[in-house]
C-alpha cells in the first residue's frame, strides 16, 4: 500500500514507519510539521525510494489534499500528545488534534481513502486502584485534562464521519508507550536522562499512579493488524498487560542503572493527575492474532535504557528546554 503517515516525525510515527517500509513492504509519504517533538533523525536509514519526507501541518487542507489524492490509506499519528503541555497551553491541543482531524477526515471522505486513527486509553478517564476493571471498547468516554478531551473529541469526529458518510476507518486506543526516539519530556526517558546527567529522578505526587505500559514496537505491530485485518468501523484497544506504579518504574531504571531504588524526589502533582489506566486487549488479540513481542517490560526498559545511554546525540539538544520549563512549574 501507498500509506500517507501523519506525525511520522515523532516517537510512535517514525517507528510506524520503520516497520511499515521494513516488514511490511509499504511505500510511505509522511507528513508532519515538525514541532519541538518531531526528530528527523528518527527517519534516518530509510531507502530513499521508499519513504518521502513533506513537511506541512495537517491543518493546510489545500497542501495535504494532494498528499490525500494520491495514497491508498491514511494512518493518522500527529497530535501535541503531552498532558503537562496541554495544561499550560491547551490551544495548540484543540488546533491541532481537533481541526486538524476533521481535516483529514473531510479530505478522506472525499477521495473514499482507508483511514487509521491513533489514540490513548486516556479518553476513558481513569479507574481507581484496588478496582478489577480494566478499558474495553465499550467504556464510556470520560476524558480529564485537555490533552485527552481533545482526543476523545477526535474519536467522535471519526465515529461521526463513519457513520454518517460510510467512511472507511479504524481506531485504536493504545496504553502508555515506551521505547527508543521518545522525547525527554515523557516520564520514561526523562528519568533515564536525568540519571545520566547525574540528577535525580523526579515523581509527582505519590508515585502511585499507574500506568500500563507497552513497547512502541508492539503498538505499531498493532496498528498493522488493524490496517490489514481491522474491521472497517471498529475500535481496537491495543495494550500489552504492562500495568505498574510510577514508583515500580522509577526503582527498575534506577536498579538497572546501578543506583539506590530509593535514589528519587517527589515533586509537585500534575492538576487533575489520572489515577490509573488498565486496557483489556483481548478483542485485538483474539479478533487479530495479535501477539505482543515484549510481555516482559523490563526486558524492553533495559533495552530502552542502553539506547538513551549509546544515542545522546538524539537526545541532549532537547534536555535543557526540557528540564528548565519543568522545574519553572515546580516539577
Ligand atoms: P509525539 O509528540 O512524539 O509526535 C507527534 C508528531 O506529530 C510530531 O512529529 C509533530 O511534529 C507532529 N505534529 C504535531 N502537530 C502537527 C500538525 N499540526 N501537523 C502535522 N504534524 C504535526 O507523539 P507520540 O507520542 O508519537 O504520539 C503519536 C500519536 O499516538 C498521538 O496521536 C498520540 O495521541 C497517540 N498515542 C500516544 C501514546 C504515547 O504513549 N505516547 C499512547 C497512545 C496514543
Ligand atoms: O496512556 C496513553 C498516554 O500516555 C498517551 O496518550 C500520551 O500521549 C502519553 O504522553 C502518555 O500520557 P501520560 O500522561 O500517562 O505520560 P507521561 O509520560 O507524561 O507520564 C506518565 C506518568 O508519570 C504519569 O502518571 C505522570 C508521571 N510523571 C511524569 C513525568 C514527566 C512523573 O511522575 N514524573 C515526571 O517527571
Amino acid at each position: 500500500m501507498r500509506l500517507l503517515v501523519t506525525g511520522g516525525a515523532g516517537f510512535i510515527g517514525s517507528n510506524f514507519v520503520h516497520q511499515a517500509v521494513g516488514r511490511a513492504g509499504h511505500t510511505v509519504t509522511v507528513v508532519d510539521k515538525l514541532t519541538y517533538a518531531a526528530n528527523r533523525e528518527s527517519l534516518a536509514d530509510l531507502p530513499e525510494d521508499r519513504v518521502r519526507f513533506v513537511e506541512a501541518d495537517i491543518c493546510d487542507r489545500h497542501l495535504v489534499d494532494l498528499l490525500v489524492a494520491e495514497c491508498d490509506a491514511v494512518v493518522h499519528f500527529a497530535a501535541e500528545s503531552h498532558n503537562d503541555n496541554s495544561i499550560d497551553d491547551p490551544e495548540v491541543f484543540v488546533t491541532t488534534n481537533v481541526v486538524g482531524t476533521f481535516c483529514l477526515l473531510e479530505l478522506v471522505r472525499r477521495y473514499h481513502k482507508r483511514f487509521h486513527h491513533i489514540s490513548t486509553d486516556e479518553v476513558y478517564g481513569d479507574l481507581e486502584l484496588d478496582s478489577p476493571i480494566r478499558f474495553t471498547p465499550q467504556t464510556p468516554y470520560k476524558p480529564s485534562s485537555p490533552y485527552s478531551a481533545s482526543k476523545a473529541a477526535s474519536d467522535m469526529l471519526v465515529r461521526a464521519w463513519t457513520r454518517t458518510y460510510g467512511l472507511k476507518a479504524t481506531i485504536s486506543n493504545c496504553s502508555n508507550n515506551y521505547g527508543p526516539r521518545q522525547h525527554v519530556e515523557k516520564f520514561i526517558p526523562r528519568q533515564i536522562t536525568n540519571i545520566l546527567d547525574g540528577q535525580r529522578p523526579r515523581l509527582y505526587g505519590t508515585g502511585l499512579n499507574t500506568r500500563d505500559w507497552i513497547h512502541v514496537d508492539d503498538h505499531n505491530s498493532a496498528v498493522l493488524a488493524i490496517l490489514q485485518r481491522g474491521r472497517v468501523g471498529e475500535t481496537y484497544l491495543v495494550g500489552a498487560d504492562g500495568e505498574l506504579t510510577n514508583r515500580q518504574v522509577i526503582e527498575m531504571i534506577l536498579v538497572e542503572m546501578g543506583r539506590s531504588p530509593d535514589e528519587y524526589d517527589l515533586v509537585r502533582d500534575r492538576p487533575g493527575h489520572d489515577l490509573r489506566y488498565a486496557i483489556d486487549a483481548s478483542k485485538t488479540r483474539n479478533e487479530l492474532g495479535w501477539v505482543p513481542a515484549y510481555p516482559d517490560f523490563s526486558v524492553g526498559l533495559r533495552a530502552t535504557i542502553d539506547w538513551y545511554r549509546q544515542n545522546e546525540s538524539w537526545w541532549r539538544p532537547q534536555k535543557a528546554a526540557t528540564e528548565t520549563k519543568y522545574r519553572a512549574n515546580g516539577q
